[in-house]
């Protein structure tokens, strides 16, 4: 892989904006913005849809039990995590850990995409429906496209991002028998990164 070149004031720069951005109603219910986490030289980046109780306690990613189970399926590719960035289609929690809104994704789609370009990662894994939704902009179900290969062009990028969606680890911890086919997936991220 080619080293990259990244910049870390850029990362806080959007980090501050995703706290301080003010266009979204969820800034009245949530505790803390979760922008994400990961160093800014990762290859791997991993998108969720937004954070539950315990991201909000903590402003961090994936923390709770869906996390956990993140964790577990890392470690089975023996994939630090803390090698990886992780955030989210909206850092802000949405109230009762509801879907986010159509709007709400809107407004946080493009910092979601300048965030994409600071990474600037080889490899992106959406996690979910959600995810999957608002980035590849396609409307085909996750059931469907999970485990294949997506060209991604980030407008702020020349290069393309290779995709590839996984089932949602929440969605995994209510319909276990699902497992198998995230760790499917994931083990064409592994093969992929020895490719690149
Ligand atoms: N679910 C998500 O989509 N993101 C988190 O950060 C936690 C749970």
């Amino acid at each position: 892989m080619i080293p990259k070149i990244n910049t870390k004031n850029d990362l806080t720069r959007i980090e501050i904006e995703v706290k301080n951005c003010l266009k979204c109603i969820l800034s009245k219910t949530r505790t803390n913005a979760v922008p994400g986490e990961g160093p800014n030289s990762a290859n791997l980046m991993f998108i969720g849809e937004a954070p539950g109780f315990y991201e909000d306690q903590e402003s961090r990613p994936f923390v709770g039990k869906a996390g956990q189970l993140l964790n577990k399926l890392l470690a089975e590719y023996d994939i630090q995590r803390s090698s990886v960035y992780i955030t989210n289609i909206v850092p802000w929690r949405p109230p009762n850990n509801r879907t986010p809104s159509e709007n709400e994704i809107l407004i946080f789609l493009p910092y979601v995409e300048k965030h994409i370009s600071i990474i600037n990662p080889d490899i992106i894994i959406l996690l979910g429906n959600v995810a999957a939704k608002a980035i590849l902009k396609n409307n085909e179900g996750i059931t469907k496209i999970h485990g294949n290969w997506f060209n991604y062009k980030n407008p702020y990028l020349k290069k393309i991002i290779n995709i590839i969606c996984i089932f949602h680890p929440s969605f995994l911890l209510r319909s276990p028998s699902q497992k198998k086919h995230a760790w499917d997936d994931l083990k064409k991220v592994e093969k992929k990164i020895n490719e690149l």
